[in-house]
């Protein structure tokens, strides 16, 4: 990894240290590469080179105000899911028009709270949706721009709770409807029709896929088009994965390259693109410090108890996700084989299994790919504060986020006498 790297035993982040930031900032700690996002956001950029394109994150995969300034300075656009969201990207100086709302469940002070921002576009995945929408515009006076998306059913590959563009998913509009959907999306008074979106899946480490995806959505621009309602944008949503165990998916700018010579040879090159990446742009730019409270031998396995946990890396217990776990600063001797889990009560609280690691209790350890979804997933369960945020830039660290204090998790709540 260009940015996470060993100076002699010491794991880095740029030009720090883990430790000596564990030190100041106490564990469980997050800590981002900066030049790492914006690495990640110039190989869209290379691919698009020479189009009219726009990246918008996808903010979920790490929502972070520190997170999000980085790309906002970078001129990216944003792509949210909430009204929480929207606040957020405009707290971190997003431009509104450069904001794009997905998710199947907008409610209607969501809405408002878009139509008022000024925002880019809603991605309508649903006919009731589009037909609530429209009454919110047009009792708001304002015109939404809307853009629908389109369910290709094509197989991501990917875990299942990650794959969305499959016919039993929840997220979209079936294919075959989506003319009639068109057609009627553009008689509403409130609505005005930009694009056409899509979204496969998460972790996708094949172009396959995505190609598929392609020529599907293209056939649907050129029937809806045909049928009288042209289409402004194509967005083809995020999923591309990266690497967390020897995972090889393509570089997002050899990915463009390739569908971009589709698009161009049935005519659409010219066409304005927009992406919606997550992890992509984050995952790999981060890493979860934690340390070693106890070693625990046992009959059948080792367990490393470590203060971090399933609230604060949630996907291993949700997916089964593999995040790779090495030691901050390198021990000499032989390595034993541990499960490595957190102090919540339960048997799903484990953040990597039969792993091998020469550690003592007092070690610090750093699991890596922690970028995206791990922060912007954590929970207070177990009332366990949440963990603090680092962003580094060379050898400058900012706290971007202060741990969790048991004064903010109890200032919400009131007896009932
Ligand atoms: N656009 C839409 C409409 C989405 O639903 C998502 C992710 C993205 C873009 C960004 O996808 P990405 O580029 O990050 O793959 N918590 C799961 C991942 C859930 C993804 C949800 N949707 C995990 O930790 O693996």
């Amino acid at each position: 990894h260009p940015h996470i790297a060993r100076q002699g035993d010491a794991l880095q982040v740029e030009g720090l240290p883990l430790a000596a930031l564990a030190q100041e900032h106490g564990t469980p700690l997050f800590v981002y590469s900066k030049q790492w996002m914006l690495d990640a956001l110039a190989a869209y950029q290379r691919g698009f080179e020479g189009r009219d394109a726009m990246v918008c994150y996808a903010i979920k995969a790490n929502s972070s105000l520190g997170v999000l300034r980085v790309f906002a300075e970078a001129g990216c656009g944003f792509d949210i899911v909430s009204g929480g969201e929207l606040a957020r990207v405009l707290a971190a100086g997003a431009d509104p028009a450069k904001v794009i709302f997905s998710g199947v469940g907008k409610t209607r002070a969501e809405m408002r709270q878009a139509l008022a921002a000024g925002i880019g576009c809603f991605n309508v995945e649903s006919e009731a949706e589009l037909d609530v929408l429209n009454a919110v515009a047009l009792e708001e006076g304002r015109t939404a721009a809307v853009s629908i998306r389109i369910n290709p059913n094509v197989d991501p590959k990917t875990h299942p709770y990650i794959s969305t563009g499959l016919k039993g998913n929840k997220f979209g509009v079936a294919h075959d409807r989506a003319v009639a959907i068109y057609l009627h999306a553009a008689s509403l008074k409130g609505l005005k029709v930009v694009g056409i979106d899509c979204h496969i899946g998460s972790q996708i480490t094949d172009a396959s896929p995505y190609l598929e995806a392609l020529e599907r959505v293209l056939d649907l621009v050129e029937a809806i088009e045909k049928a009288g309602v042209p289409l402004h944008h194509l967005d083809f949503g995020g999923g591309l994965g990266i690497d967390y165990n020897g995972d090889t998916p393509p570089a997002a700018d050899a990915l463009w390259q390739q569908l971009l010579a589709r698009l161009d040879a049935r005519g659409f090159g010219r066409r304005r693109l927009i992406v919606e990446p997550g992890r992509s742009l984050v995952g790999n730019a981060g890493v979860c410090v934690t340390e070693v409270l106890y070693l625990k031998p046992g009959e059948e396995k080792n367990f490393c108890i470590v203060d971090a946990a399933m609230n604060d890396l949630p996907r291993p217990a949700m997916y089964q996700a593999f995040h790779q776990i090495v030691p901050v600063t390198r021990r000499a001797g032989e390595a034993a084989t541990y499960d490595v889990v957190g102090p919540v009560c339960e048997s799903g609280d484990w953040i990597g299994r039969d792993r091998a690691l020469r550690v003592e209790s007092g070690d610090l350890l750093a699991v890596l790919s922690a970028g995206a979804y791990c922060m912007a997933m954590a929970s207070n369960y177990n009332t366990r504060g949440r963990a603090a945020e680092v962003l580094v830039s060379g050898t400058q660290a900012t706290l971007i986020r202060r741990r969790e204090s048991i004064d903010d998790q109890l200032a919400s709540e009131r007896f009932n006498d």
